[in-house]
């Protein structure tokens, strides 16, 4: 555990995660295990996020090595900064924030109270900007991708994807297979592809950004990974190639809490959500029957128009299982309101909470299933709970994640591109009830595997290890 008086001759790291709620989740789970390691922590996040942050988390009073700043995105306070205008923000990042982070790591202001100077940075690898000051300034840099590997391979192949004709695509053929990324020539389709990858013209701002930003990870000193080596094997040894040095260290979530286990911290390990949770569900979960309930949940970003969330609820209610649904304030597009029917409706078969404890949900053993947006984070901190997924992709790596969990993991099904409450209805009998039995026992033996990369001597705990004593030693 840490001590109280760390020396100012530790290694000071500078972690900058990307302004989104499932990379800043990760990337501060990443700052527990490092300060867990006695090395001090600056956490630097926008000034948006930050406002988020500090009304949530309780990670600050945690750890005396931990200190939390934030750095302006350069837009004003009431810029939208989600859906179609992160990109703004992104680009405006660029810029601006830029000129900030070199004032800040070479002013001396970071080494008050006794720390030293930042010997080390880790970004997310999408931010090119901060390798590029920490290489002015001359220190060691390492990126960290928060989104799935199997994504990562897919922006590291995008050039050959190009060059074989296989993007841009026109058309409405979504099944038509891709061959150019290695590893995934028998079951990727155009379908799988990151949802930017419909577009008909590749200056599309996003395939520019995933294809540029995402070779630079290689001048990086390696790379991190929320995963573990059982469950990406021939999608790493295809990253590999670029960045040869990968620290899988995942799932994060589930690392943090075995280290924190036994200790005072471990109640409160999982409490970094930026919004307020609803812990009235675990009771209702108290009350159902072993794995009879379904968990809904969408993550932190997707929307659902008003006529596919009542094909989701009337698709729930004919399955006949039981159901506890997230339904964010801001999930609904239109009015946001969740119609009357629906709550009132909801009270005999289901329970509907507008941000859940979802780790903690997961590893309830009233739950049996999660209709989920496969979202990385998400997807994790399924695998290792071992519950069954019926995935309906939104956007970014999510279409790819869906394809691994249903055709390489065999973990699910797949309902991406539809959403119709037949299909609905069938899916979830199928994974809760006709094909239980098969998507637990593949859910438990992958569970078993995640498990066994966090146990001594196993992948992600070895990994682990080795990146302390890499960013120990750039402290010299
Ligand atoms: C975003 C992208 O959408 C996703 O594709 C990428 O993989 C990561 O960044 P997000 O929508 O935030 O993800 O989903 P996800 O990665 O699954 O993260 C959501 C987090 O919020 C999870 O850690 C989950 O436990 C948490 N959550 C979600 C809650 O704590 N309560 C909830 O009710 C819902």
């Amino acid at each position: 555990m840490p001590s109280q008086n760390i020396a100012s001759a530790s290694p000071h790291v500078l972690i900058f995660p990307l302004p989104l709620q499932g990379a800043v989740n990760s990337m501060l789970k990443l700052a527990e295990l490092l300060c867990i390691s006695e090395i001090n922590i600056t956490f630097l996040v926008t000034e948006h996020i930050y406002s988020r942050l500090i009304r949530h988390t309780n990670v600050m009073s945690r750890y005396p090595g931990f200190v939390l700043r934030s750095i302006s995105d350069g837009l004003p306070d009431g810029h939208e900064r989600s859906g179609a205008r992160y990109m703004e923000m992104f680009d405006s990042m660029k810029y601006n924030s830029k000129a900030l982070l070199k004032e800040l790591l070479t002013c001396g202001e970071l080494e008050q109270g006794g720390r030293g100077p930042v010997t080390c940075v880790i970004a997310d690898g999408l931010m090119s900007f901060v390798f590029d000051v920490a290489k002015e300034i001359n220190i060691s840099m390492f990126s960290m991708r928060t989104l799935s590997p199997s994504s990562l391979s897919i922006f590291f192949s995008m050039p050959q994807m190009i060059q074989s004709g296989e993007l841009p695509f026109t058309g409405d053929d979504l099944d038509t297979p891709i061959k150019s990324v290695p590893g995934m020539e028998n079951f990727l389709r155009r379908r799988d592809l990151p949802s930017f990858c419909r577009s008909n013209t590749l200056s599309n701002p996003s395939i520019q950004l995933f294809k540029n930003e995402s070779q630079e990870n290689a001048r990086t000193q390696g790379l991190i990974l929320n995963a573990f080596d059982d469950l990406e094997g021939p999608v790493l040894d295809h990253i590999h190639a670029s960045c040869p040095n990968i620290y899988t260290i995942g799932p994060l979530h589930a690392h943090l809490k075995k280290k924190l286990a036994g200790t005072s911290y471990y109640r409160t390990a999982s409490s970094n959500s930026l919004r307020k949770e609803d812990r009235s569900c675990m009771s209702w979960l108290d009350s159902q029957a072993y794995k009879s309930v379904i968990y809904v949940s969408f993550g932190s970003i997707a929307t659902v128009t008003r006529d596919q969330l009542m094909e989701f609820w009337y698709g729930l209610v004919k399955s006949g299982c039981k159901f506890l649904w997230v339904i964010r304030p801001d999930s609904i597009s239109g009015d946001g309101e969740i119609p009357a029917e629906v709550l009132e409706g909801t009270k005999e078969r289901g329970y509907i909470v507008g941000w859940a404890p979802q780790e903690e949900v997961l590893a309830h053993n009233a739950v049996g299933g999660f209709l989920t947006h496969s979202g990385w984070n998400s997807t994790l901190e399924s695998v290792i709970e071992g519950v069954p997924m019926i995935c309906w992709p939104y956007f970014m790596d999510q279409q790819v994640n869906s394809r691994f969990v249903s055709e390489v993991w065999k973990l699910g099904l797949d309902m991406k591109d539809t959403c119709d409450r037949v299909i609905v209805e069938r899916m979830v009998k199928e994974l809760m009830i006709e094909r239980k039995d098969e998507f637990t026992k593949s859910a438990d033996r992958m569970a078993m595997l995640a498990k066994k990369s966090l146990s001594e001597g196993g992948s992600s705990c070895s990994n682990l290890e080795r990146l302390v004593k890499d960013i120990k030693a750039t402290a010299g």
